[in-house]
């Protein structure tokens, strides 16, 4: 593995290696992250062309938790505000002797374009392009139901909300699907949720009732609103009503079911509090696994496994 720009298409031995090496840098309470000097000398480079909590700061706690040195761009007073394009800021960020990129971008293929044009020891990561891919956040979720849930097998996933714009949504349909879950819904109105989710082994449900009945793991997504072109947008209230994950609704799920959310969370849209706060929600340790998988992505990439 030279780059980590899709899900789609990694063989399931490399996405449990990925699990796997995280597992191996959390200590016994899985919420330590030690550091260790896999990536001492290297050049870390976070290049977040769009808004992040989460990812940028677990990236740049990932990368110094395995000795690298970590540079984050600031995209807004950089030259790219004076008509710099993408490649000539990377070539330039090359010429400081950057070793990985973390990449993310509202345009889809981002982070593709630049692992076509970087010098071939340059590793890039997909920290999440437009509505394409996040694929450290499917590794991430998939780490957080296999510790929950221990095996794949078995499991009924639903993925609820506005999965038409979600990289997210994508990025663990393919995980799962790798990892062999027998069952993945995709839950939300029509105009969220295309049938053609079907061509990916995706059952689709309309219906929240029918949608979360017995699950094992619901993954709520918020709507993506920057990703809308005005007719698509339901109101917050609308959705909450319909959509939303409510303590009744939750009941409708298996007793041990667990709710996650790749966040940020928008609370009483797609998300009560009572939900997002109360027992079966795993949305922080989500962010804490972060930390771990995305250190094991780019050790692996660097060739330094853990
Ligand atoms: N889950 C996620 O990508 O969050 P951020 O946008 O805050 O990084």
């Amino acid at each position: 593995l030279i780059h980590l720009l899709s899900i789609e298409g990694l063989p399931r031995a490399v996405v449990e290696q990925i699990l796997d090496t995280a597992g191996s840098f959390l200590s016994v309470n899985d919420r330590e992250v030690k550091k260790v000097p896999l990536l001492r000398g290297k050049s870390v480079f976070n290049l977040f062309f769009e808004n992040s909590t989460r990812t940028r700061t677990t990236f740049e706690i990932a990368a110094k938790r395995l000795s690298a040195d970590v540079i984050n761009l600031d995209i807004a007073r950089s030259s790219t505000a004076k008509g710099e394009t993408l490649l000539d800021t990377v070539a330039n960020l090359s010429a400081m002797h950057a070793d990985m990129f973390v990449v993310r971008h509202s345009e889809s293929g981002a982070p593709h374009l630049i692992a076509q044009h970087c010098a071939p020891h340059v590793h890039v990561v997909n920290a999440g392009d437009g509505r394409h891919a996040h694929p450290t956040q499917g590794l991430l979720d998939m780490y957080t139901i296999r510790h929950f849930k221990k095996d794949f097998r078995n499991l009924t996933v639903a993925i609820v909300g506005d999965i038409v714009h979600s990289r997210v949504a994508r990025s663990d349909i393919h995980a799962l699907n790798i990892l062999g879950v027998p069952e993945i819904r995709a839950v939300g109105p029509k105009t969220l949720v295309p049938g053609d989710l079907r061509d990916m082994g995706v059952r689709v449900c309309h219906d929240m009732a029918e949608g979360v009945k017995d699950a094992d793991v619901i993954i709520m997504l918020r709507l993506q609103n920057e990703r809308m072109n005005g007719g698509m947008l339901p109101s917050s209230g609308e959705f909450f009503k319909h959509f939303g994950l409510t303590p009744d609704k939750l009941a409708l799920a298996k007793p041990d079911a667990i709710v996650m959310h790749p966040g940020p969370i928008n609370r009483g849209v797609e998300i009560a509090s009572e939900v997002a706060d109360g027992k079966s929600s795993v949305i922080l340790p989500q962010v804490t696994f972060g930390i771990a998988v995305r250190m094991a992505v780019m050790a692996i990439l660097a060739g330094n496994e853990a």
